[in-house]
């Protein structure tokens, strides 16, 4: 990575406010790109900002509901315009809206698709522009262990398993423009998202994580960190002949 700001490459990471996304954009700084952070509101974003600033990175928070077209052009242009045009585009933003298939409402359904699938089509296609132009590009979008199917989660599971889709798909359509897209599929990771769940179960989260650790082959949960090592594989030079894989991180075999 050039050490000259003027030529630093760019990543925008959506939902990095926290979780697997914070932990994503200061790696991805430490790597030496200067970080957009897209989360909900520009405020969410700040302590993922002052991190990466601490560390002497280049970081800028953009407010920035994914799931909605005008905010993604709007943020992608303002990244583009106040840090540079963008190189890389991690698709981590998501939400939960658990439910069994016959209590589970339309709105339900459409609010995870909406964020997870509609809002990484919506961010790559908004980015891809300055990808191709630059013949340079790394798309990553954060799939699930779900995307195999979960009791409860039929809406959750089909964005996961349509991201697996659309990873390939970009892959295809934009290698000849030297652009990536891979997907990572996390296992159990321990952030806020699990610990709502485990207090939806009632249970206490060290329950829900040791439920989990048990059945999980290296026998413990997992952290953001291990999944932000395997978005900066991806987003690396070198991984430049690595595309449209699915890579499970999940402390074991799935898939
Ligand atoms: P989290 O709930 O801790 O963080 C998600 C972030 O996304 C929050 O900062 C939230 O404000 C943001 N966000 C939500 N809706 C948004 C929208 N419309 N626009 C912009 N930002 C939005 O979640 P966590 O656990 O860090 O998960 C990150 C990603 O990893 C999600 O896509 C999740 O589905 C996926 N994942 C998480 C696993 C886990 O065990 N924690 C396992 C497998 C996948």
């Amino acid at each position: 990575m050039p050490e000259n700001t003027t030529l630093q490459r760019v990543a925008i990471v959506t939902g990095a406010a926290r979780g697997i996304g914070a932990a994503t954009a200061v790696r991805l700084a430490r790597d030496g790109f200067a970080v957009a952070v897209f989360d909900l509101d520009e405020a969410a974003g700040a302590r993922t900002v002052e991190t990466i600033e601490k560390e002497g990175g280049r970081a800028l928070a953009v407010g920035c509901d994914v799931s909605d077209a005008d905010q993604v052009e709007a943020g992608v242009a303002r990244a583009a315009a106040e840090l540079g045009a963008p190189a890389a585009l991690v698709n981590n933003a998501g939400i939960l809206r658990d439910n069994l298939i016959f209590k589970m409402t339309p709105q339900e359904f459409d609010a995870v698709i909406g964020v997870h699938l509609r809002g990484a089509f919506l961010m790559a296609k908004a980015c891809q522009t300055y990808m191709v132009d630059a013949r340079w590009g790394r798309i990553v979008n954060m799939s699930s262990a779900a995307a195999l199917g979960n009791r409860g989660q039929s809406n959750y599971s089909s964005a996961k398993a349509g991201l697996q889709a659309l990873t390939k798909t970009l892959a295809i359509e934009l290698g000849p423009f030297g652009v990536t897209s891979n997907c990572v599929a996390p296992g159990f990771i321990a952030t806020e998202m699990t610990e709502a769940t485990a207090e939806r179960m009632g249970i206490t989260f060290e329950e829900f994580t040791d439920r989990y650790a048990r059945s999980i082959p290296v026998r413990r949960g997992g952290r953001p960190e291990d999944i932000a090592q395997a978005v900066s594989f991806f987003a690396r030079e070198e991984a430049g002949f690595v595309s449209g894989q699915v890579l499970y991180v999940a402390g074991g075999p799935k898939g």
